[in-house]
Formats: structure tokens, sequence, C-alpha cells
């Protein structure tokens, strides 16, 4: 918990309700995200997690809109959960009745009060639109369900109408009144205003339902529950309709770590639900999602890293096991020598100083070519500068290729052979024969070799991947040695490979004599 204490924040600005109630509706309004239509079966393991996660409401589908929507309400509820299942309905007998067929017990009806609601897709008046809420709740509330009543677009309804519509339907029992900002277009100044008006009038408990257009429904739900709110609807990953809706993980980590507010939801949960609902969804989160994407806990920069490494909280808000994430140091240009050392510490690999500086150099020079280290590329590059040759009396000092489609693939090679250099230009029948046969005319006069063994692999996949090529070699003494090499450039992992070969022969054949 960050700046003042809870209590003295309540006393001077706040006005948070006792208790405050999430109501998932990840199933319903999360599934109405373009795109995106679950399964009875994926719909009813969805229901599961956020049961165990510790949800209070799950609105489990709109049951008048198909079959599957009914089946996977009647048997979420079926499943006896912890957390209450809310079914949708317009305020229509019909809908209310399929609300009762699925056995549930809490409804969740809506009507659109907004001029253009009224106007342009209900054609109604303003009193047949508070006698339809009002019918639908006496009816819903007459049946034995306990009735949410949302008044849809209410944050562009004029201020008079909204509250004459929350009169009569709380006046018809409704049991919490819910304020969509279906558009999205509140933003927290206007949240704090609406919220205090509206909860310094009606008594009954209040909810909100903030769609994400503008990027500020975790904000304006924030300053909701700042000024008194009951409860906010939420989906995971904030999925919804357009830009989604608040989303599940970040308002109930805020609450949590901005005022130590724990709503009994287990967050340990939180990441494995967002990777589960992504998958079923097929709707991946952004990596840099607040929560739950892929860089909330990563680290490149070198002082960021250090930071890091001494104290985890001088970078982070928040530890990643709160949210069941982990920490991921991510090496590129910006690493530091700190972060590598710890990376190598980490997968047991001992380099000494130079080793240490190639490695790191190397590290470097692909990030500055724009590219991302992943762990694996980091163990091959270190295993291999291991296995390098320890002196080199041949260096690579220059290459240069032409290759194509209507030319001889030809490759230009300026070697450094014990201090003097060397250049000669030779074609093949690709650029890395092209580059061999130009090394081997190179180092004529100091030895002879032949290439036994050739193996190039991409670490980690993808177009961009790093080669990595291992060859044996060989030369007319009968001496072996292997040589590796790891490039993002196929052709210089080649050369470099065959040159790590070269050497190893060239330190055999010296220690021979
Ligand atoms: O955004 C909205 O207005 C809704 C209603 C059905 C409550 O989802
Ligand atoms: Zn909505």
């Amino acid at each position: 918990m960050y700046g003042k204490n809870i209590e003295t924040l309540k006393k001077e600005n706040m006005n948070l309700a006792d208790k405050i109630y999430i109501f998932d509706t990840t199933l319903r309004d999360g599934e109405q995200t373009p795109g995106v239509a679950l399964t009875v079966d994926e719909k009813i393991q969805i229901a599961q997690k956020l049961d165990s996660l510790g949800v209070d409401k799950i609105e489990a589908g709109f049951p008048a809109a198909s079959n599957g929507e009914f089946e996977a309400a009647s048997e979420i509820k079926s499943l006896d959960l912890d957390s209450t299942i809310v079914g949708l309905a317009r305020s229509i007998k019909s809908d209310i009745d399929t609300v009762l067929d699925a056995d549930l017990e809490y409804i969740h009806t809506f009507i659109g009060t907004s001029p253009l609601h009224r106007d342009y897709k209900l054609k109604m008046s303003k009193e047949t639109i508070i006698s339809t809420a009002v019918d639908a709740v006496e009816y819903a509330k007459d049946h034995g369900l306990a009735v949410e009543f949302s008044a849809e677009d209410a944050t562009r309804t004029e201020r008079e109408f909204l509250f004459d519509i929350f009169d009569a339907v709380i006046d018809a029992g409704a049991d919490f009144i819910d304020i969509p900002d279906t558009v999205g277009v509140l933003t927290p100044i206007i949240t704090k205003e609406l919220i205090t008006d509206i909860k310094s009038y009606f008594k009954a408990p209040v909810s909100v339902h903030f769609h994400n257009d503008f990027g500020l429904a975790t904000a304006n739900t924030l300053t909701a529950i700042e000024c008194g709110a009951n409860q906010t609807h939420v989906t995971v990953n904030g999925m919804g309709e357009r830009t989604g809706n608040t989303s599940l993980e970040e308002i109930v980590v805020a609450l949590y770590a901005a005022y130590g507010i724990d709503l009994n939801i287990d967050t340990s949960q939180l990441y494995s639900l967002s990777e589960f609902v992504g998958r079923l969804t097929g709707v991946k989160m952004p990596v840099n999602k607040p929560i739950v994407g892929d860089n909330a806990f990563a680290h490149e920069s070198g002082i960021h890293v250090h930071g890091i490494l001494n104290n985890s909280s001088t970078y982070e808000p928040i530890s990643p096991e709160l949210v069941g994430h982990s920490r991921k140091i991510v090496l590129g240009k910006h690493t530091g020598a700190n972060a590598l050392k710890s990376k190598l510490n980490d997968y047991h690999i001992d380099l000494d100083d130079d080793q240490f500086e190639k490695v790191y150099s190397q590290i470097k020079a692909l990030g500055d070519r724009g590219k991302c280290v992943t762990d694996d590329d980091l163990k091959a590059i270190a295993l291999t500068e291991l296995g390098s040759a320890r002196e080199t009396p041949i260096k690579l000092k220059g290459l240069g290729l032409l290759s194509g489609a209507i030319v001889s693939p030809t490759a230009t090679v300026k070697l450094e052979i014990d201090g003097v250099e060397k250049e000669t230009s030779k074609t093949g029948v690709g650029p890395v024969d092209a580059a061999i046969n130009a090394i081997r005319e190179l180092i004529e006069g100091t030895m002879n070799i032949e290439l036994e063994e050739y193996n190039l692999e991409a670490i980690n996949g993808g177009t961009d991947a790093l080669a990595d090529v291992f060859v044996i070699s060989s030369d007319d003494k009968g001496n072996k040695s292997t040589g590796r090499a790891i490039n993002d450039d196929i052709v210089m992992a080649s050369i470099l490979a065959v040159l790590d070969s070269i050497n190893k022969l060239l330190l055999i054949q010296r220690s021979n004599k």
C-alpha cells in the first residue's frame, strides 16, 4: 500500500462501501468481444475458475439469446458454486422467464434510457420506458429473483430521468441499481460527480458497469468505488464489446495495492486465469497489458535490472507472485553486466572475464541489430564461448557476399593470419560454400582442411531466430576439431564456426611440434 494510511484517506476523500462486490461478466459481456464465441463446456470451465478465484457474482450469459446460452447458464447454476450465478434479460417477461427456466436466482435486467436509445433503438417515451422497467422488476421479484437493474447508456441519460427510473425500479423492489457507461464516455472527474450524486440520493446498493473506449474503465471504476459504489462489473483481461470492460485483474490489484482492500479474491490465480481465457477465446493479451501481460514483470535496462536484483520493489509496484506471474530479465541492448551475470548464474555457466566480455558484447551487438535475446539464445552463446578456441591466430577481418538468381554466389573474405591480412574472392554453390572456398584458399600455405560435418540449427525457430552452426573439420595430418558459432546471419555463423574449428586445429598442430 502506498501513500496515506487507508483510514486517513477514507476520512478525508473517500466514501468506501463496507463491502465491494465483484460481478464478473466475462461469460456475457466478455463473450460479446467481436469474433469470440465460447462453447457450453468452455463457459463451464471458466465459471469454475472464476468461482475458485472468489468472485461474488458470475453473469453466466443471456439465456434468452440462444439454446447454448440457456444451457450454459443452467449447467453453471447446477454446479452449485459459491459465486451467485446471474442471467441477463431485457426488461421483457419472455426473457425473464428464460432466466427462471434456467433455475437462476439472480437476474440482471436492463433497458436503454438515453435519448439515443429511446429515440433510435426502442422508439419509446420516457414514461413507457419507466413502466416497462417497473413491470419487469415487479415480475422478476414476484417470481422470487434477486434483481439488478441497469439503465443502459446511463452516462448519456439526462440526470433527472436517470433518477426517476432508478427511483421507480427501487420502489418496485430492485436490489441493486447498475450504472452502465455503455460507450465508455466517462472520465474520473465526471464519474466522481455522478457517483457522489447517486450515492447521496439512493439508499439501494449501486453497481457500475464501465466500458473502456477511452482506456479509462479501470480509472473510472476506481473513482466510482472511492465514491461509494458497492459493486463493479468486470471481465477477465478486460474483454468485451469494442475495447472491452473494466478488467478484473486491474481493478482487484489496484484496490489491493493502492488501498490494501482485500476483496477475498485469490489474486495468485489471476495470471493463469488470464492465460486460460486468452487461450479459449483466442484473444491474446498485448505484452504491455497491466498485471497479466508478458512484460508486466519484465526488465531489460541495466539500471532497472541492477535495482531489481538488489530489491525487486525498486522497479515493481507489486511482486509477480501476488498475481501468479513471474519476473523476466530480458537481454538486449539495454542489458547491464549485472543482469547478464545473474542470468549466467541461474544457468550455472561460469565464464572467465575475457569470455564474459565476448558474450556481453555479442548480446549488445544483437540488441543493436534489433534482436531480443532469449534465455535459450544466451545459453547457446555462452556455452559456445566456453567451447571456443582460446587463441585465435586466424581472425575474420571482412566479408562481402554477392548472391542472387543470375549471378554465381561469390564471397570476398579478408582474414588476419598470424598478424598478416589477406583477402580473396571465390565462388561456390551458395554463399556459405563460396565463403568456405575463400577461407580454404587464404589458409592454403598454413594448412589444408576438409569440412567433415556441417550442421545448422535455428534457436527458438522463427525467421529472425539465431543460427547455431556446428562443424567438424580435419587437417591433412589426421587431426579433427569441432567448431561452433551463433549469429543472426547464417553465413556469418557458418564462417565463424569454420574459423573456430580451424583455429583449434592450428593450435593442435602447433602444440604437436
Ligand atoms: O454496456 C452495457 O450497457 C451493457 C448492458 C447490458 C448493461 O452491457
Ligand atoms: Zn456492457
